[in-house]
């Protein structure tokens, strides 16, 4: 095929431009990323990190089509998120980006099978085919036993990796994980982290802000947020690590 001839550079997966948001509260307008340019190749492995109000969440917001950019330009995988109406940047989230939070964001009423099941929905996904899906993520993330457990029956840990399962089911290019492991124990956390390093070497571009300087070990890249900006955009490796026990 000609594509596998093609010589040229590929273009970044991720190229942001004069990246701008601001919050009006009242009167004030809290600027929350204050001009950022940034580009991210496929199938690395950012962990971004910075001060509390330093902006992380609000980029990887705008990253995953969440929430619209005050100012600037972002382009993801060929697809111009600026251009994009609220179906197209649907779309564009449900294909493209799987979103991991801090809180899980489970819905408590559901079973961890009915979670992971539930986007697909919105995918068009047949019903058959979408428990088989499920139960094969909910297996992929160790929770084979647990499938009808509601959140409340299942351990933080249990209840992330559920999370985990559900971002994975329209098999997104981009993993945005927002300080996925800030509500669990230490051997849950590493747990978390070693999915997601499992993710990057299946071919995914991941970003996770954490505190957690353990995040590193699996990192091809740092990028470190100040006031809204970028102060250091660090590469360690730049192809994906062989798979290491630690
Ligand atoms: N919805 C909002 N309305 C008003 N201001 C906001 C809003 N969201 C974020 N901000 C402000 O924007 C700045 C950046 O916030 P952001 O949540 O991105 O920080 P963060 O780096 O993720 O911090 P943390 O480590 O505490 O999660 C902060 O000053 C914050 O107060
Ligand atoms: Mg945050």
């Amino acid at each position: 095929m000609a594509e596998t001839e093609n010589h040229a550079p590929a273009p970044a997966f991720i190229r942001v431009q004069g990246l701008q948001k601001a919050f009006r509260m009242g009167s004030i307008l809290v600027t929350a990323l204050a001009g950022i340019d940034l580009e991210i190749q496929a199938r690395t492995f950012t962990v971004v990190m910075g001060p509390s109000g330093s902006g992380k969440s609000t980029l990887l917001y705008l990253l995953g089509g969440l929430d619209r950019p005050s100012g600037g330009r972002i382009e993801i995988s060929g697809q111009v998120l600026d251009n994009m109406d609220e179906n197209a940047l649907a779309v564009f989230r449900r294909k493209t980006v799987g979103f991991i939070f801090q809180s899980f964001n489970l819905v408590q009423s559901m079973t961890a099978l009915e979670n992971v099941e539930f986007p697909m929905r919105f995918a068009g996904i047949p019903g058959r085919l979408r428990r088989s899906r499920a139960m094969e993520l909910l297996e992929q993330v160790g929770l084979k036993e647990r499938i009808h457990h509601r959140p409340t029956e299942m351990s933080g840990g249990q209840q992330q990796r559920v999370a985990v399962a559900r971002a994975l089911v329209n098999d997104p290019q981009l993993i945005l994980a927002d300080e996925p492991t800030g509500n669990l124990d230490t051997s849950s956390g590493a747990s978390i982290m070693q999915t997601l390093s499992e993710l990057h070497r299946s071919g995914r571009t991941v970003l996770v802000v954490t505190h957690d300087p353990r995040m590193q070990h699996f990192a091809t890249h740092t990028l470190h947020l100040l006031d809204g900006k970028i102060t250091n955009h660090d590469t360690f490796q730049e192809t994906a690590p062989l798979l290491v026990e630690s």
